[in-house]
């Protein structure tokens, strides 16, 4: 079905296209009938996954910046993930950079984006998740700085969400990583990094002690570190104790850029970026020694991209730019074309 909608959806603004769609997925996770009618359709195959003491119903989740604000988030558990990331959510509400904003390449499977956090901020999505009921799903939030907050405070906003965060999320995810919020990839520095994290952990450790529960905390890598950058970012991770990394972000490294006719600037995903995000999980599982539990995300548009992932060391998957090309029926499909 989504091989005739596709072609419509492309005659849109590609973000126009995203609104819709994830309105119409918010919409039919209100519509009990429905509900059951695309659980039906999309119903992955069970192939669970421990981790961070989590049980995840199977490898694959949606990656953040889909649903930025929680809004569609019953209706997207429909689709066969076993888990969703959130966000990325920040203090206070913000527009974000101007649309356009996301452009397509089609020829590539790629997509370019600086939507910059646009987002409804801490607060509703508190609300949505809180109000939401969300069955065996897991939930991730990822959470950022306001555009407005220095990097010098930017660690009062990452303290603001994980107390907020933390006592309604199954897991949490620093993004210092996404390229469109000046200056935020300074915070993967060795030296931010080890204040940040210093910080987040005093801050995790007080609501492991409120919760009763350790809430695992990540945090999402870039792709466009070099490898001297990448191994300190990996040890001062590990040496805080953090549960993870996500990898990775998008890409505006001049590797994938060159190779592309651009004409717009943003972050690049999709499948120019498979190659690069799946050697940064290798690298990232080799400066670890296989020790830092990984969620592999950058171009996968089937089960092969997601293998290889899992290959190079990643325990769980997600996808974002392969739906806007696949369709929802990627998630199943990846799973199990893994179970085989
Ligand atoms: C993203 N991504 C993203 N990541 C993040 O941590 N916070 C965010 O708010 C967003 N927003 C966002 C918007 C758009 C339009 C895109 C395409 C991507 C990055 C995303 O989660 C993922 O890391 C990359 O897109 C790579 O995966 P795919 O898209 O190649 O599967």
């Amino acid at each position: 079905m989504y091989r005739l909608l596709r072609p419509l959806l492309f005659l849109m603004d590609p973000e126009s296209a995203h609104v819709l769609i994830l309105n119409l997925i918010r919409l039919a996770g209100a519509v009990p009938g429905l509900r059951d009618a695309i659980h039906g359709i999309y119903k992955a195959p069970g192939k669970p996954v421990e981790l961070f003491g989590l049980r995840f119903m199977n490898p694959v989740g949606l990656a953040a910046g889909f649903d930025k604000d929680g809004i569609g988030f019953r209706g997207l558990s429909l689709l066969g993930f076993g888990h969703i990331e959130l966000g990325t959510v920040t203090p206070n509400p913000q527009t974000g950079n101007h649309r356009p904003r996301i452009f397509r390449l089609v020829e590539r499977e790629g997509l370019i984006n600086r939507m910059g956090f646009p987002g409804k901020g801490a607060f509703f999505v508190e609300n949505q998740v809180k109000n939401t009921k969300r069955g065996s799903i897991i939930l991730g939030v990822n959470i950022g700085k306001n555009t407005t907050t220095p990097l010098e405070s930017a660690v009062d906003d990452y303290k603001i969400l994980i107390d907020r965060f933390a006592p309604i999320a199954d897991y949490l995810v620093i993004n210092i990583s996404s390229p469109n919020t000046l200056g935020l990839r300074n915070l993967q520095a060795r030296k931010a990094l080890e204040h940040l994290l210093a910080d987040l952990d005093k801050v995790r450790k007080r609501q492991e002690k409120i919760l009763k529960k350790r809430v695992p905390l990540l945090v999402k890598i870039s792709p466009d570190m070099t490898d001297a950058q990448l191994k300190d970012s990996v040890e001062t991770i590990q040496y805080h104790e953090l549960d993870g990394v996500v990898a990775t972000n998008t890409s505006i490294s001049s590797q994938i850029t060159d190779q592309i006719d651009l004409e717009e600037s943003g972050g690049i995903s999709g499948k120019p970026l498979n190659h690069l995000s799946t050697k940064t999980i290798s690298k990232i599982s080799k400066f670890s020694n296989g020790n830092l539990p990984i969620i592999g995300v950058g171009g996968i548009g089937g089960a092969a991209e997601a293998r290889s992932k899992i290959d190079a060391g990643a325990s769980l998957i997600q996808v974002y730019t392969g739906l806007i090309y696949r369709g929802p029926g990627l998630v199943k499909d990846i799973v199990a074309g893994l179970s085989d």
